[in-house]
């Protein structure tokens, strides 16, 4: 299955203009019709929490207030692709389809999954120049992060992370993704956090699905890419000079490498800001990481936890 990564993600939220005003200080562009575009046109759309268009809500969590995720957008390479998908995935369970031509069904866990032929457009970012102690590469030039109105914005839509209520159910929809849609184990963490890549995908993960909050379920968060940390910084500063609430950050990941900034978001749960995710390739050995050995995967990050910290939300 060809599929290359994340399109859209659909919000059903209580408060649409908060939410558009929350994701344009992300540095997200309006397009309109309650779409929010990254760099690479992959999308953050937005619905009334009681929007018909809507699959049910599926979230139990601690934060929840009435707006969460609602679905999950795969880009595919091909029509071929999507009539794969469809065709597996009807073996067992209701596959709808559009008039946008995407395809509509539920992961093992429930949560409601699409599929389309991506609309996105790669961008191709030209080397950081960063000069390194006996390595300099930026001769007589200033770092382009050093400007105070740089404008950082997100490239695209990374990665999901769906809570799973126990480790055996996180084992159960890991095995889903595998088995029925071709994803790519890249990481296991004490066998109830699972971390994911799709078949045409290169970044360690573009979804995580892990026990982390006994009973909990849904989504916990969605990930953004930036450029940098420069870029991560700018755009972390200025949520919260907007008002926005800091979660955790800034950091970077023990698992998957990524530099991280979480913020709360209207929209429901979190939202983190991230850059230089580990980049694998098929010679990669999944790791099984303990947790009672290695610690708790989290990050470290260059400054104490907000007051509102709680690693997986509700514990
Ligand atoms: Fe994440």
């Amino acid at each position: 299955m060809n599929i290359i990564g994340i399109e859209r993600v659909v919000y059903g939220v209580q408060d649409l203009a908060a939410c558009g005003r929350y994701l344009t200080d992300w540095g997200f562009v309006s397009a309109g019709q309650g779409e929010y575009e990254t760099a690479e046109k992959t999308v953050v759309r937005l619905r009334a929490q009681d929007d018909a268009s809507l699959p049910a809500i599926r979230h139990k969590s601690a934060f929840f207030d009435g707006s969460c995720g609602r679905e999950v957008i795969w880009g595919v390479d091909s029509g071929d692709t999507l009539s794969a998908i469809a065709g597996e995935l009807s073996r067992d369970r209701i596959v709808t389809e559009d008039a946008e031509r995407t395809l509509h069904s539920q992961d093992d866990a429930g949560n409601a999954v699409g599929f389309c032929v991506t609309k996105r457009v790669p961008v191709v970012q030209p080397p950081l120049a960063f000069n390194l102690v006996g390595a300099p590469v930026r001769i007589n030039m200033p770092a382009d992060g050093a400007a105070k109105n740089m404008v950082a914005r997100p490239l695209r839509i990374n990665h999901v992370v769906y809570m799973a209520v126990d480790g055996e159910a996180a084992q159960a929809n890991a095995r889903f993704y595998q088995s029925r849609l071709g994803f790519k184990l890249s990481d296991n963490v004490g066998d109830h956090g699972f971390f994911m890549r799709p078949g045409a995908s290169h970044d360690h993960h573009n979804i995580l699905v892990e026990a982390i909050s006994p009973g909990s379920f849904g989504i916990q968060h969605t990930a953004y890419e930036f450029r940098d940390l420069d870029h991560i910084m700018h755009r972390g500063r200025h949520l919260e000079e907007q008002g926005w609430k800091s979660h955790n950050g800034p950091g970077r990941h023990t698992v998957g490498s990524n530099l991280t900034w979480y913020f709360w978001t209207p929209m429901g749960g979190l939202m983190e800001l991230i850059s230089d995710m580990d980049y694998l390739t098929d010679d990669w050995k999944p790791r099984f990481i303990d947790p009672k050995v290695a610690g708790r995967p989290i990050a470290w990050t260059s400054r104490p936890s907000s007051e509102s910290f709680r690693f997986g939300v509700s514990d």
